[in-house]
Parts: structure tokens; C-alpha cells; sequence
């Protein structure tokens, strides 16, 4: 089979990374790839936005099929475009990834179907600050349009509250309407799934590590790390997330007339009173992914067939039992600006056992030199978190870039 794939961070590498490993696998292509990607797959110079010149390609490169990475493709409706010209994708159709797409359509789609979810109000950009005034605080702020992991900001006080009103400002598109949401305390977990419009299967739960610092300090990030299972993750969590929330999902979609067919990713708050889901993405979470598929025994090719073929409910997923913990190298000054060139260093020297996805990274003359705020995602696997860490952490010791920042204490 030729399979192209969508998009080029961290998620695709490990995407790539595990699609390359199937027998079914002729020729493999990504766009655009960055410098990891390159070793397992012929890296496209195509912008995920390009939807119509990525058909173009997949029609004239003779693609089986074609795997979709990030959201912002599936919010333009790749998927629609390449399923009506006959060409076979995995993800789901523009309507369903509204789920991610708009925060107030997921927010509304949760209220009619009774899926516990953090109170809100959506308002405008303007009159925002109005009702901010009057609301109790710490609340949650966050765009209704797709922000690359920058649309969330949580508000202690009424100045924090404007300051993040006057950051989604300079954002620009996507933050017309706002949703001033019910803050929670709790654990954050990712939960899974995959679905054919008639079933859905969980995936390795995972939980991400999004703020910058140590301890859970400092600005959310797109995520600074990942463990999988999730820790907090217990078979009966497990079920009562599966009965309470993703069939009820999945019925409420189909209601409403929307087939979803790809990933579905959860972002939960587990508290005291049980589960709220935070955030639905309509792919997988980056970096959970680099987490997750390493741990994966299935063939993700059977897997995506098994989908696209409704035969979802025959597919046993098999998962290798030791645990995985992901750290991310990030850039000096993300999720704010950075720079950009810097040589990376050690590529070589990491044991052939711990996996390095490029994320943010291109080639200048031979060398791997930075090109995004997350650059490096390193996983290790481990019969336990600690030695996990430790086989990650030490690998982290021999690379190294201008301007490296990375989280201590994933999987502590
Ligand atoms: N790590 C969070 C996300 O992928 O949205």
C-alpha cells in the first residue's frame, strides 16, 4: 500500500514511525515531514493547509491511502474533499471535527446529550470583559476556533481574566466568540478512542503534561510531556468513562447525522464528582500520540482499514504492557516566540531502545537544526514510570540544543 501522511510534528512522527513498521506498507509519504520523518518516509513539501494540492498529489502519486494528523486539515474538510473524489482517508469529515473545531458547538452538543462538562458562557470578544466582571473567580477563558494550543487561559483573578482576553486579541482569527468556563480542580487525563460511526474502541489512555514548568507551573503549553496509561486511570474510571461518556458521544453523534469515523480524544478533569470532559479533538493528542503508539502491538494499517471498512468491533487491539514516558524539548521562549536554526546535537549517541520524534525540526546542510517551540519528543518504555524516566532522562542527557527546555519531572 502507499499511504501518505498529513502533517509534520511530533504526532506524525510517531504516526509514521508506527505505520512504516507494517507489512503492508510499499511506499510512505508525509507532508510536509520534517528531518525524522525523512528517515522513514519521502518528506512532501506541502502545507497541511493545501488541501487541495495534497489531493493532488494523492491522485498523481497513485495513494492507497491517506492518514490525517493534525486539525486544522480536517477543519478545512480534507476528508470531505478526498472522499468525494473516490480516494480513501482516515479521519473524520469536517462536521464532526466541529467537535474541536468550535468549542461552543462541543459545548452545546454536551448539554443536549447530558455528557458531564464544566459550566459556560459564550460571548463575544467584546463583551467579554463585561461579564467577567460579575463572574466568581478562577475561570477558565477559551477561543471558540482552533488557537494551536494557545486558546486557553486560566484566570485567577479579574487581571489575569483581562490580560487573557487582551492576549486572544492578538491572536486574531478564531476568538470572535469566547467561552468563559467553570474552573475545576482536579487531574487531567487524555482518554482515546477510535470509532467507525458504529463503534468505538478505546486506545491506551495517556495524560499530558501541559504547563511549561516543573509541578504544574507556569503557561499552558501544546503539552511539555506524556505518560501512558494514564496513572489516575483505574479499570473502573475506565468503564464509567466508556458508559457515560463515549457511547452517549458517539449516539448523540450519529442523532445529530454525523458519522464519526478517525480518533477521538478526550480531555478530561477527573474530580471528585466524577469525570467532566474538558475538550474533545478529533485526532490524536500531541504529545500523547508519542506515548500511546509505541506501546501499540496492533498494525495501525489493519487498524485504520478496520475503521474505514465498519469492521471496527472484530479488530482486537493488542497492547504492550510496559509503560511509556514522553519528554518534550522545547524551544527557549515557547509557547512565546523563539528561535529558530539552532543545530541539535547527540542524535546519534541516544541507545537504539528509546524513540526520538522530531517535531519542530528541518535539515540545513546535513544537520538537524531546530525549526518549532516543541523540537524533540523522547520516549522510553519501562516495566514501571520510574525506570521509564530513567531510561528517558538519560537519553535526554546526550542530545542538546541552544536554548534546550525541558520538564524534570514527567512521570514522577
Ligand atoms: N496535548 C494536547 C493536544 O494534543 O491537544
Amino acid at each position: 500500500m502507499r499511504i501518505l501522511v498529513i502533517g509534520g510534528g511530533g504526532r506524525e512522527a510517531a504516526l509514521v514511525f508506527k505505520i512504516a513498521q507494517s507489512k503492508k506498507v510499499t511506499k510512505l509519504f508525509c507532508a510536509p515531514g520534517n528531518a525524522g520523518i525523512a528517515s522513514y518516509a519521502t518528506c512532501v513539501p506541502i502545507a497541511v493547509n493545501q488541501i487541495e494540492q495534497l489531493l493532488q498529489f494523492a491522485k498523481e502519486n497513485q495513494i492507497d491511502l491517506t492518514v490525517v494528523g493534525p486539525e486544522i486539515p480536517l477543519s478545512l474538510g480534507v476528508v470531505d474533499l478526498f472522499q468525494s473524489e473516490g480516494l480513501k482517508i482516515f479521519g473524520p469529515r469536517k462536521r464532526a471535527a466541529q467537535l474541536e473545531s468550535s468549542k461552543a458547538f462541543s459545548k452545546q452538543f454536551m448539554r443536549k446529550y447530558h455528557i458531564l462538562t464544566p459550566e459556560a458562557e459564550v460571548v463575544t470578544l467584546e463583551e467579554a470583559a463585561g461579564r467577567i466582571e460579575k463572574l466568581k473567580m478562577p475561570i477558565v477563558l477559551k477561543v471558540d476556533g482552533l488557537a494551536a494550543g494557545k486558546g486557553v487561559v486560566i484566570a485567577q483573578d479579574i487581571q489575569e481574566a483581562m490580560a487573557g482576553l487582551g492576549f486572544f486579541k492578538s491572536i486574531g482569527k478564531g476568538t470572535e466568540k469566547i467561552l468563559l468556563e467553570q474552573y475545576l480542580i482536579g487531574v487531567e487525563a487524555t482518554f482515546l478512542v477510535v470509532a467507525d460511526s458504529e463503534t468505538v474502541v478505546p486506545l491506551a489512555s495517556a495524560k499530558d503534561y501541559k504547563r511549561l514548568f516543573d509541578n504544574d507551573l507556569g503557561p499552558n503549553t501544546g503539552g511539555m510531556g506524556a505518560v501512558s496509561p494514564a496513572p489516575t486511570m483505574t479499570p473502573e474510571l475506565h468503564a464509567h468513562v466508556m458508559t457515560k461518556i463515549m457511547q452517549p458521544t458517539l449516539k448523540g453523534l450519529t442523532e445529530e447525522g454525523i458519522a464519526y469515523q478517525g480518533i477521538l480524544y478526550v480531555g478530561l478533569m477527573l474530580t471528585e464528582e466524577g469525570p467532566y470532559v474538558l475538550e474533545f479533538n478529533a485526532r490524536l493528542g500531541d504529545p500523547e500520540a508519542q506515548a500511546v503508539l509505541p506501546r501499540l502491538k496492533t498494525d495501525w494499517v489493519d487498524l485504520m482499514e478496520a475503521v474505514l471498512e465498519h469492521r471496527l468491533d472484530r479488530l482486537k487491539l493488542e497492547w504492550d504492557d510496559a509503560v511509556s514516558v514522553c519528554v518534550v524539548l522545547a524551544s527557549d521562549g515557547y509557547p512565546g516566540d523563539f528561535k529558530k536554526g539552532e543545530e541539535i546535537f547527540g542524535l546519534g549517541n541516544v541507545e537504539e531502545t528509546v524513540m526520538v520524534f522530531h517535531a519542530g525540526t528541518a535539515q540545513n546542510q546535513g544537520a538537524s537544526v531546530t525549526a518549532g517551540g516543541r523540537v524533540l519528543g523522547v520516549t522510553a518504555l519501562g516495566s514501571d514510570y520510574q525506570s521509564a524516566r530513567a531510561k528517558c532522562y538519560q537519553a535526554i542527557d546526550r542530545i542538546s540544543f541552544e536554548g534546550m527546555l525541558y520538564r524534570k519531572d514527567i512521570g514522577r
